[in-house]
């Protein structure tokens, strides 16, 4: 019986291309409330269970050999939960933000966070500065955690700085480009991501990565964040490498 299983595993790993690894993988990690609802938790344990997973599954895709990981831990509409929800979950970004040796250890990881600080506590602030100057160094995975992240509101955040240096003579609104948006991203050190998860059933990107997201291809499963293993990881690449990718050509 064990050594089916083991074939299986096996099999799974075999059907991934090495050569063909998306880039740029982006997680919504939806599904934490679902799953402490089901087990009568309350739901900062599925959030907790979350990061739990989040750990796992960085260091996994950085052995797969993914060199970028971008996943949502807060949107800029999460401060509209109940006051606990909210407070335990800055609590526990906290926590995770000090326990990041846990999280790195001797592996190679990178850790950004990408998003608006408008709004974050001095204490957050200051750790994620700890937390990204410790790893600058580290360069097989980035690890970009989304905390106060809107889509939108980083679009506003990069056409705000644009008008800028328009208004400081230091370019012309005629240079304005595509490139130009992209570079005053949060996400400006990294491409755009090739694939998106998001676990839990539902199918809509909720204001995650808006401009970057052009052609990114879309893979969505019933499972819950806080089950969701290394074996769903290869699964949804395998299924990624089996598209067509056109970026509207033919
Ligand atoms: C969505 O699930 C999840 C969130 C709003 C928070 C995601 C946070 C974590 C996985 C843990 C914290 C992350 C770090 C980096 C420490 P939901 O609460 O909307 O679940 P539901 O749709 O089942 O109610």
């Amino acid at each position: 019986m064990l050594g089916l299983f083991k074939k299986k595993k096996k099999e799974l790993l075999v059907k991934l291309d090495m050569s063909r690894l998306p880039v740029h993988i982006g997680i919504i990690m939806d599904g934490n409330g679902r799953w402490a609802k089901k087990r009568g938790l309350p739901r900062s344990a599925g959030h907790r269970m979350g990061a739990r997973v989040l750990e796992q599954i960085t260091r996994d895709a950085g052995n797969l050999g993914i060199r970028y990981l971008t996943v949502y831990a807060f949107s800029t509409e999460n401060w509209s939960r109940p006051a606990n929800e909210v407070e335990e979950l800055m609590k526990l970004l906290g926590e995770y933000l000090d326990d990041y040796k846990r999280l790195v250890g001797d592996e190679d990881i990178r850790i950004k966070i990408i998003g608006s600080p408008d709004g974050l506590s001095d204490d957050i602030l200051r750790k994620i500065k700890v937390v990204e100057d410790a790893t600058k160094n580290n360069s097989a995975i980035t690890l970009n955690i989304a905390l106060n992240y809107g889509g939108r509101d980083e679009i506003v955040h990069s056409v705000k700085k644009i008008a800028k240096d328009v208004k400081q003579g230091r370019i012309s609104p005629e240079d304005i480009d595509e490139a130009i948006l992209s570079s005053n991203m949060y996400t400006n050190y990294m491409p755009d991501p090739d694939f998106i998860i998001r676990p839990s059933g539902e199918k809509r990107l909720s204001n995650f990565l808006l401009w970057q997201s052009a052609y990114s291809e879309f893979w969505f499963s019933d499972i819950n964040w806080p089950d969701f293993t290394r074996d769903d990881l290869i699964r949804a690449i395998v299924d990624y490498q089996n598209r067509s990718r056109r970026f509207g050509g033919v």
